[in-house]
C-alpha cells in the first residue's frame, strides 16, 4: 500500500475558507490546489470527522451583504450599470471559492478525486473572480463597491448535513443557474458594446460546464453508493428543499455537456 501523504487536502481548504482577505485567499487558494493536485493519494489521512458549521466563511468587510430585494437593477448603457452586473457577477464566484474550498473541508471519506475535482474548480472560481475584478478597475470600481446577497453562503449552510445534497443543491442547481443566465447577460452586454466582459463570461461560461460535470458525476457515484436511483432522488431533493426551485428556459446544450440527463431535464421542465 502507498503511504498516505501528510498534506490533509481538508486542512489546506479550512486555511482556504477562512481567509478573510480577497488578495491573501487568491495567493492560498493558487497554492492549495497546485499541491492538492499533484499530491496524494491521500487514503486513511483523509479521516472521519465532522466538521462545526460555519454560519460566516471567510470573506472581507465589503461587500455590506443585503436581502436580494434590496438591490437595485441597473441599466447596461451606464458605466455604473455594467460595473454593478459585473460586480454582482464577481460576488458570486468570490462565493463560488468559498462554496469549492468547503466541499473538500468538509465531507470526509470520500475518493482522492472528489478532493482534486473540487480543489481545481476552486481554482477556477479565483481566475473567475480575478478576471472581473481586473475588469472592474477598468471601469474604476473594486469589488466592495456596490451591495451583494448572501443566497449562496445560505445554500452551503443549508446543505452543510450531507455531501449528497450538497452535490445535489449547490452545483447541480445554482452553479447550473449560471448556465442559463450567462447567455442571455452576454447578449445584453453585447447590445452595449461591452466586448471585454462579454469575453470574460464567454470563458467563465465554458469553464462552468464542468463544475456543474463534477457535481453531476460526484452526485452519480454517491446515488451508486447508496443504491438509490439519481433521477428521482434529485428531484425529491429539490422539492425539499427550501431554495428556489430551478427556473427555465433552461441552456439545454450546457445541461447535456454537465451531466443532466435528456429524461431529467424533461421532468425539471414540468416541475419548474
Ligand atoms: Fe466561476
Ligand atoms: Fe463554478
Amino acid at each position: 500500500m502507498t503511504a498516505a501523504h501528510a498534506t490533509d487536502p481538508r486542512a489546506l481548504a479550512l486555511s482556504c475558507l477562512t481567509e478573510v482577505s480577497v488578495g491573501a485567499k487568491l495567493a492560498l487558494t493558487a497554492q492549495a490546489s497546485q499541491a492538492i493536485a499533484v499530491e496524494g493519494p491521500w487514503l486513511d489521512s483523509i479521516g472521519p470527522g465532522r466538521c462545526p458549521s460555519m454560519p460566516e466563511p471567510g470573506r472581507p468587510e465589503r461587500p455590506p451583504l443585503v436581502a436580494p430585494r434590496e438591490l437595485k437593477q441597473r441599466k447596461l448603457n451606464s458605466v455604473e450599470g455594467r460595473a454593478a452586473l459585473i460586480h454582482a457577477v464577481a460576488h458570486i464566484e468570490f462565493n463560488a471559492i468559498n462554496l469549492a474550498w468547503d466541499a473538500v473541508y468538509r465531507f470526509p471519506d470520500m475518493p482522492d478525486d472528489y478532493y482534486r475535482d473540487w480543489a481545481s474548480v476552486a481554482s477556477d472560481e479565483a481566475r473567475h473572480f480575478s478576471l472581473l475584478q481586473a475588469r472592474l478597475a477598468q471601469l474604476g470600481y473594486q469589488y466592495g463597491d456596490f451591495p451583494a446577497h448572501n443566497g449562496l453562503w445560505q445554500a452551503a449552510v443549508a446543505t452543510e448535513h450531507d455531501v449528497m445534497v450538497r452535490m445535489a443543491l449547490v452545483p447541480r442547481v445554482l452553479e447550473a443557474r449560471g448556465l442559463d443566465v450567462t447567455p442571455g447577460m452576454i447578449e445584453r452586454l453585447t447590445r452595449v458594446g461591452d466586448r471585454d466582459t462579454v469575453a470574460a463570461l464567454e470563458l467563465i461560461l465554458r469553464e462552468e460546464v464542468r463544475h456543474v460535470a463534477v457535481g453531476s458525476r460526484w452526485f452519480a457515484y454517491l446515488c451508486d453508493q447508496r443504491r438509490l436511483e439519481s433521477r428521482s432522488t434529485f428531484l425529491g431533493l429539490l422539492q425539499h428543499s427550501a431554495g428556489a426551485l430551478p427556473r427555465g428556459p433552461f441552456n439545454v446544450s450546457a445541461r447535456l455537456a454537465a451531466g443532466f440527463s435528456p429524461e431529467e431535464l424533461e421532468a425539471l421542465e414540468k416541475i419548474c
